[in-house]
This record gives structure tokens, sequence and C-alpha cells, in this order.
């Protein structure tokens, strides 16, 4: 088999890129590790950005997002109880959007023409420096892909990062002592807008699918197990890191989902490896904080396509010679913003009282000072591409 580009990974990166491609005519195979199913069945982002919400559009994938996606003009920051709220529209005249991952993911499958190789083991990148192919094992079959170019779009744990020698790669990494417990309910959202609260006991996030679904989450501690945390003992520690009017007015129900995710912010340096390009979280990961995590994999293809598409199409290699370092200047920003939400909303036990004053401090500045809400309404809704 043959095709312009083999991209690895169906998940949003993956999926945006074929898409991307198959609308500029450029033949392109996705291949994935896992069922359909097994990835929609996965619960992860919620937030997206104008320039995600743009993409969508141009993917002619956005009818239902538009229709059942909800704008949010700002977030609530929550500090020891007391609240702030940062208005995006009047500080940057900008939204978000809240609509769920596993609806992009599904919007995007719906969409696009050519079906993706799915449940592909063994997947194998060979010869990108010169004639790139890609081999997979399918029902006890082996196949080859031969192509012209590789997207590495398989998220932190796939094949396509760890296929480039360890001397042609820099990873840049800090992890977090500590996780997020999430959890995923059929009630209405405590609140219309998004709650990020700081508490002495920990980073609590209010979250929200649709007017009937809501998504909360908890800061645990690294070694937490998501079976020792049944639903009672969920919303109890919920509540205790809630201002008491939010805590009263919030709707407990069974949950559907429960899951922990650790924190970890890293990145690969560069991103093209001759024929091979890596997009998405197979790039990097910021913890999930400044909801930038789905957002930046979106913009990263969205460079991506353009570059592959000029390359393929105008046979210029212009852009994608100059897409990791396009892409990295963005990365980094959005990493920084992540880092820092991180840093303010968390509490770290090895910083002590002095780390809590610099908190709060960091708190009343953002609550006294536009400029420095205007910053974080700027980040928070994205940056330019
Ligand atoms: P992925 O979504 O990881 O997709 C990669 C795909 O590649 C997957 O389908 C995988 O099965 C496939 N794959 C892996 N290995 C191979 C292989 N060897 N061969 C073929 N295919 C392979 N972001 C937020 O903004 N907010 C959140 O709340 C949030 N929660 C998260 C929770 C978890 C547990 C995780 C892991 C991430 C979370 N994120 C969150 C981050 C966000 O979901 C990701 O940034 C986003 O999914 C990135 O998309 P991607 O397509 O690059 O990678
Ligand atoms: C989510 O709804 O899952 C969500 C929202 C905002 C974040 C992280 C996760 O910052």
């Amino acid at each position: 088999m043959r095709t312009e580009v083999a991209i690895i990974g169906a998940g949003p990166a993956g999926l945006m890129l074929g898409r991307l491609l198959e609308l500029a005519g450029i033949d392109a195979v996705i291949i994935e590790r896992k069922s359909a199913d097994y990835v929609l069945g996965r619960i992860r982002a919620g937030v997206l950005e104008q320039g995600t919400i743009a993409l969508m559009d141009r993917a002619r994938a956005g009818g239902r997002m538009h229709d059942e996606g909800l704008v949010h003009h700002g977030v609530e920051l929550s500090f020891d109880g007391d609240r702030h709220r940062i208005d995006f529209t009047a500080l940057v005249d900008r939204h978000v959007m809240v609509y769920g991952q596993t609806e992009v993911t599904r919007d995007l499958m719906a969409v696009r023409q050519a079906p993706a190789i799915y449940e592909a083991e063994d997947v194998e990148l060979h010869d990108f420096d010169t004639a790139p192919f890609v081999t997979y094992r399918r029902n006890g079959v082996t196949h080859r892909l031969d192509c012209t170019y590789i997207a590495g779009c398989d998220g932190y744990h796939g094949a396509s990062r760890k296929s480039v020698p360890e001397a042609a790669i820099q990873s840049f990494e800090r992890t977090y002592p500590f996780g997020w417990l999430g959890i995923l309910v059929d009630k209405p959202p405590v609140s219309d807008e998004l709650i990020y609260a700081h508490h002495e006991r920990g980073f609590a996030l209010c979250s929200q699918r649709s007017p009937t679904r809501s998504r909360y989450y908890v800061q645990v501690g690294g070694n937490e197990k998501v079976e020792d945390w049944s639903d009672t003992r969920f919303w109890d520690e919920l509540r205790r890191r809630l201002n008491a009017e939010t805590a009263e007015a919030l709707q407990t129900g069974p949950s559907i989902e429960k899951s922990i995710a650790p924190l970890r912010s890293f990145v690969a340096e560069p991103l093209r490896f001759g024929k091979l390009f890596l997009a998405g979280d197979a790039a990097h990961i910021v913890p999930p904080t400044g909801a930038k995590g789905l957002n930046l994999a979106m913009s990263d293809v969205a460079v991506l396509a353009g570059a592959l598409i000029e390359a393929l199409q105008e046979k210029s290699s212009a852009g994608i010679d100059a897409y990791s370092s396009h892409v990295l200047s963005r990365i980094w920003k959005a990493e920084r913003f992540s880092w820092w939400m991180t840093s303010l909303m968390h509490v770290f036990p090895e910083t002590g009282a002095f780390g809590r004053r610099i908190q709060r401090a960091e708190f009343d500045y953002l609550a006294g000072s536009r400029a420095a809400r205007q910053s974080l309404a700027e980040n928070y809704t994205g940056l330019p591409a």
C-alpha cells in the first residue's frame, strides 16, 4: 500500500490532520492502535479555544459543536472561598466553547471520508530520513504502508517519538507530585461558568459538558488510587474545597466515569526528523489547568497541514522546514501559561507557608489589576497561531 501521508494515531490531532489533508485532495492513511469505540470512550478535555472552533469549521465538522457547545465568556477563580470572575469578553473580546473532546473526536470521525485503520498492533516507523514506511499487524497479518511523509500524532506513549534516535531529540520535563481525580455525572453544573478553586486541602475544578452533565476534579496525591475514592468520598472532598454557597448548590449523583490523570509538563525538541513530524501530545504535554492540551494539538496540526500541502502540491519545503520552530514558539508559551496556572491554583506541600502567601498575593494581584487579568484572559482564550 502507498499513501502521501501516514498519520499515526486517531486522536484529535490525527483525525484533524487527516481531514484537512483530505479537503486539500491529499491522500492520507490514519493508523490507530485502539478501536474506534475505545478512542471515543476516553473522557478528556472540555474547553475549546476560538482557534480550535474555527478549525472545526474549516474541517466542516463544526455543525453539532455550534448547536450543542456552550459559549463561555469568562471563568471564575476562587481562593480560600474568595471569588473573582475573569471576564474574557470585556478583557480581550474573546470567548471559549465548552464541548468535550469525545464530541470533537466523534464529529471528526463522522466527516472524514477515508476510513482509519483501527486496532493496528506493533506499529513501527522506518527509514524516515530517506524513503519512509510504516509497518503494523492487524488480525495477525503484517502490513506495510509506504509514504512520502509520516505525521506522529500518537500521543505521549506512542511509537513515533520513541522511534527517533536518542541523540537526535531533547526532552524538557517537569512532573508534579499530584494528579487530578475527575468525575463525570449526569447532573446540571453547579455554576454557569467554570470555577477554578484553590483551597488549603488542594485544588478543585467545577467544569461541565452540557446543561445536564458536569465534570468535577479534585487535586489528589501522586500515589492515590481511584478504587479508594467512592463517589461519597469524592463529593465530600469537593464540597470542602468550594465556598459555602457553591458547596450548598452542588448537585451530586452516581459517577458515570471516574479516573485519575497525572500532571506533567513535557516538550520534545525538535519536532521534525527528516520526513517525520511530531504533533500534539506526541510532542508535548501540559498539565490540564490551563485547558490547553487539546487546543495545542489542534494548532500544531493546522500548521502541519499547511506545510504538508505546500510541500506536496507546490513542491516548496518552506513550511516543513519552518514547522518545528514555528509551533515550538507557541507550544512554549502554552507550557508557560499551564505551568503558571498550575502553580497558582494547586497546593504544593514542599513550598510551605511562604509558597501559599505568594499564591495569595498572585490571586490578589489578579483581582486588583486589569493588566494581570487581561494577560490571563489572553492566554486562556488562546494566543494567535
Ligand atoms: P491523543 O488524544 O493521546 O491521541 C493519540 C492517539 O494515538 C490515541 O488514540 C492512541 O490510542 C493512539 N496511539 C498511541 N500509540 C499508538 C501507536 N503506537 N500506534 C498507533 N496509534 C497509537 N486536556 C485538557 O485540556 N483538559 C483535560 O481535562 C485533559 N484531561 C486529560 C486526561 C488524560 C488521562 C490525558 C491522557 C490527557 C488529558 N488532556 C486534557 C490532554 C488532551 O486530552 C490531549 O492533549 C489531547 O488528547 C491530545 O490529542 P492528541 O491527538 O495529540 O493525542
Ligand atoms: C474539563 O472539563 O475536563 C476541563 C476543563 C478545564 C480544564 C481542564 C479540564 O482546565
